[in-house]
């Protein structure tokens, strides 16, 4: 059977991006199983031959009502699928869907009907924001980080921006990289609309957003962008806990120097 890559190099390159970054995925620890999922909006390669391809599956619902969604092409990975499956067969273990002229459903259109993730409507509420801002984002991503993941275990962290200004004061590229911060999403079911909904919500303020006791959602321009905004949170997490298992509570950088930081960079 013929891919929907073949022939589209723009396409393929991004394809390539979401595999690349599902390897990251796996060799860092935050993929157990099938865990995490990684959509991409594509809808600008979307020639007329693609626009024309048949549905391979039935209409699903997404749970939620996306008007700025309408007739938009989406590359998802698979629901209950591998991240390092997906690295090395991104195709196989991920479809392109087209979201129907309601809004509120999609149908699968290639290259195989492998059924897109769980956290559909989580990710398509990003997507849905992203468009409104008009930022040109296109990748949304939900990983499992360990490092960040453990810490919303401990309800101190929990208050509003006391782990933002933590993770900050660890190295100066976290202020200069993930200036708005890290959003807390306190703990909903996944896969829930509800969840959805409070993610966009917490990401108008903030550029990386916590599911407490479960994950993390960034948003990029590119799925790279995206992998990279969580990396370097998970870093900072990493220098704290690190601190910490050597016996000592980290000084951490002063408010001082973050807001030097803060002046030098236009944050
Ligand atoms: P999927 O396999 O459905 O993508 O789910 C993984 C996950 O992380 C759910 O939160
Ligand atoms: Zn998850």
């Amino acid at each position: 059977m013929k891919s929907v890559l073949e022939n589209r190099p723009a396409l393929r390159a991004e394809i390539e991006k979401v595999a690349e970054v599902a390897g990251y995925l796996w060799q860092k620890g935050w993929a157990e199983r099938n865990g995490g999922n990684i959509t991409v909006n594509v809808t600008e390669h979307a020639d007329e031959a693609i626009r024309a391809l048949p549905a391979i599956s039935e209409r699903y619902p997404i749970g939620t009502e996306l008007p700025r969604l309408k007739g938009c092409y989406f590359f998802c990975k698979g629901t209950n699928r591998r991240m390092r499956d997906l690295a090395r067969r991104p195709m196989e273990n991920g479809a392109v869907i087209r979201i129907l002229d309601d809004g509120a459903s999609y149908e699968i259109i290639a290259d195989a009907p492998v059924k897109p993730t769980s956290e559909l409507a989580s990710h398509l509420a990003m997507h849905e924001q992203m468009i409104a801002t008009g930022n040109g984002y296109k990748a949304a991503l939900h990983t499992h980080p360990i490092d960040l993941v453990a810490m919303t275990h401990n309800p101190a962290f929990l208050a509003k921006d006391v782990l933002t200004k933590l993770l900050w004061s660890m190295i100066p590229e976290t202020r200069a990289f993930c200036p708005k911060g890290l959003g807390i999403v306190p703990y909903e079911m996944p896969s829930s609309v509800k969840l959805a909904r409070a993610t966009v919500e917490a990401l108008k303020d903030y550029d990386v957003v916590m599911w407490e006791k479960h994950g993390v959602c960034a948003v990029g321009p590119d799925i790279i962008e995206a992998f990279d905004q969580v990396d370097v949170l998970s870093k900072a997490a990493q220098i704290y806990q690190t601190a910490r298992a050597m016996g000592f509570v980290p000084t951490g950088t002063t408010q001082e120097q973050m807001d030097e930081l803060q002046r030098a960079f236009n944050l």
